[in-house]
């Protein structure tokens, strides 16, 4: 990658097409899946080595609890194997897992991989990997909402004390930077209830790749597409 070449400190990407991508090949769903697990691998390395700071990837929404039992079941057992697959290499990598989301939800078998993952790559320093699990906007912003309200309801906070920064430190993300660019993989133009307070300024790139087959080379041109790109934040230059 060149040298001049502005880096995002932070990419969120919408991993999309890992069914239609299984379906060209006459491959069941939850193969494409797999596939979409090993292009998320080569994405964190890339990533890493070019010095992304922070990678957030949208694995499972709020609503993809609505499809089929079977392709769920194997979301679900992929989530423990992609644990077992990639703990040792994101370690060496430097690479710090966090999950943002709804946890509840989940098996005890599915939280003990998570809490594996993330307890074992706790000291990495390179990149933080947030994997964004039973995950969606709106309910993130109504959890933020239910923990300011408790917390004026303690009288710990008062009303006129709710202000951005206060929101923002009770989403999930408060420890990250809001993201500089939003990816979304497999030709669709939507947000699908990610991000929707942290991408106020984000910048979006959309791609007709399917999640399996983006990886090094695709993440340099969507880096590239955002060096062109003038961000103003509502300013005049
Ligand atoms: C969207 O493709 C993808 C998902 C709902 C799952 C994303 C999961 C991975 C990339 C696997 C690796 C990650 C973890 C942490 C397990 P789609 O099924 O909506 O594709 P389609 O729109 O072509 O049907």
């Amino acid at each position: 990658m060149n040298q001049e070449m502005k880096i995002p400190q932070h990419i969120a990407i919408i991993m999309d097409g890992n069914g239609r991508w299984a379906k060209q090949r006459g491959k069941d769903r939850s193969e494409g899946h797999f596939a979409g697990m090993m292009a998320l691998r080569a994405t964190v390395k890339a990533a890493a080595e070019i010095g992304v700071k922070y990678l957030t990837v949208y694995a499972f929404s709020t609503e993809n609890w609505g499809r089929p039992q079977a392709e769920l079941d194997a979301l679900m057992e992929l989530v423990c194997t992609g644990v077992e697959m990639n703990t040792p290499e994101l370690c060496q990598e430097g690479v710090r897992v966090e999950i943002i989301g709804d946890r509840s939800r989940f098996s005890q078998k599915v939280n003990d991989a998570l809490d594996r993952i993330t307890g074992k790559t706790a000291q990495g320093e390179r990149m933080t990997l947030a994997l964004a699990l039973n995950y969606s906007s709106r309910s993130e912003i109504t959890h933020a909402m239910q923990q300011l309200a408790q917390k004026v309801a303690n009288g710990e906070l008062q009303p006129q004390d709710i202000d951005e920064q206060a929101i923002s430190q009770s989403l999930y993300t408060a420890s990250m930077p809001d993201p500089d660019l939003i990816i979304r993989t497999s030709g669709e133009c939507r947000l699908s209830n990610f991000m929707m307070w942290q991408a106020s300024y984000s910048e979006f790139y959309f791609t007709d790749v399917l999640w399996p087959d983006f990886g090094a080379e695709a993440l340099e041109e969507a880096i590239k597409a955002y060096n062109e790109r003038d961000r103003r934040y509502g300013l005049v230059k």
